[in-house]
């Protein structure tokens, strides 16, 4: 689409304690990137329960209060299979660009989630840059995607 300007996305983002650092990280670098991005916490370490907090991102989303939401926690995948029982989210892990760039490409993915005990702090925000600016290819894999929530 011509008119896709990456930067004029708005972002929900969350994490659990596991999360927590890597997500301020993410949070410093999408405003340092000027994008619109509300933080659902968690705001400390403190134990949490990561499907209450990835639920709430997810619905967020899956709501079009935002656009996209990114969700951290210690492997990235217990919050992937949170909000993948959102209907209308399609949520991905990913912790290179490449899965990042596919993800977008060809499976419309709204939801990137990542494990911060697995990928380290530059190359989060290379796969969050990815993600970001990579658009929906449309076409043929619209039709896949639609096929996803049984259309
Ligand atoms: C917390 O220890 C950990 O279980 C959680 O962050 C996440 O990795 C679950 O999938």
């Amino acid at each position: 689409m011509a008119d896709f300007d990456w930067k004029k996305q708005k972002i929900a983002i969350g994490c659990d304690h596991a999360g927590f650092d890597l997500k301020q990280e993410i949070v410093a670098y999408l405003k340092k990137l000027e994008i619109d991005c509300y933080d659902f916490g968690v705001f400390d370490r403190s134990p949490a329960d990561y499907p209450s907090i990835a639920k709430e991102v997810a619905l967020a989303v899956a709501d079009h209060e935002f656009d996209k939401g990114i969700i951290i926690c210690g492997s990235g995948l217990g919050v992937c299979i949170v909000a993948n029982k959102v209907v209308g989210i399609r949520a991905v892990t990913c912790h290179e660009t490449y899965s990042a760039r596919m993800s977008r490409t060809h499976n419309d993915a709204n939801v990137l989630t990542m494990g911060a005990r697995v990928i380290g702090v530059d190359l989060a925000k290379d796969v969050v840059l990815t993600w970001l600016k990579t658009e929906f290819e449309g076409g043929r894999h619209q039709v896949r995607v639609s096929m996803i929530e049984g259309n």
